[in-house]
């Protein structure tokens, strides 16, 4: 067992409506739950974050899929650590679409996160870190 945790950006290719999300997301957390693979997605204005809990090979192989898919680009690894546990246990894949009533209420991540570059994250991996741990308790189905 090597428990780790994977997390990237990238930008999406098209607009991605309400549906078009629910359907991803439907699909990929049937797959995830059957691979035992836990994390979230923040969605905000074109930008996706995610992050991916499992088996380190689990979350590897996912990541070359996730990273090849046409519907978003510029995917860009941020980070990939052991974990002693997962952060997001219950969620098969938790999920975020965030608007400017909710960036509002988040303190101190509200400036780069209204205008969110790959590059910023890279930089700053703990950030991102802070990022997912700001919305941890902000997910929906
Ligand atoms: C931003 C984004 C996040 C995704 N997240 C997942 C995910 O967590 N799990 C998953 O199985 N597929 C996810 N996908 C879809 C995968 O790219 C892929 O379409 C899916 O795993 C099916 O692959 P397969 O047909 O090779 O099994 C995501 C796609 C995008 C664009």
């Amino acid at each position: 067992m090597s428990l780790n945790c994977l997390v990237y950006v990238s930008l999406a290719n098209q607009e991605m409506s309400d549906n078009h999300l629910q359907s991803m997301l439907k699909k990929a957390r049937e797959k995830n739950e059957k691979l035992s693979i836990t994390g979230m997605l923040l969605y905000r204005d074109g930008f996706f974050m995610q992050a991916l809990e499992g088996e380190l090979k689990d979350i590897e192989d996912l990541f070359n899929t996730i990273s090849q898919d046409q519907r978003h680009r510029d995917v860009l690894l941020i980070y990939k650590k052991p974990i002693q546990q997962r952060g997001f246990p219950d969620w098969t894949m938790g999920f975020n679409k965030i608007d400017e009533e909710c960036l509002d209420s988040i303190d101190g991540y509200t400036n780069f996160l209204k205008n969110p570059t790959p590059e910023f994250f890279k930089q700053k991996a703990s950030e991102a870190e802070a990022v997912l741990d700001q919305f941890k308790h902000q997910l929906f189905f």
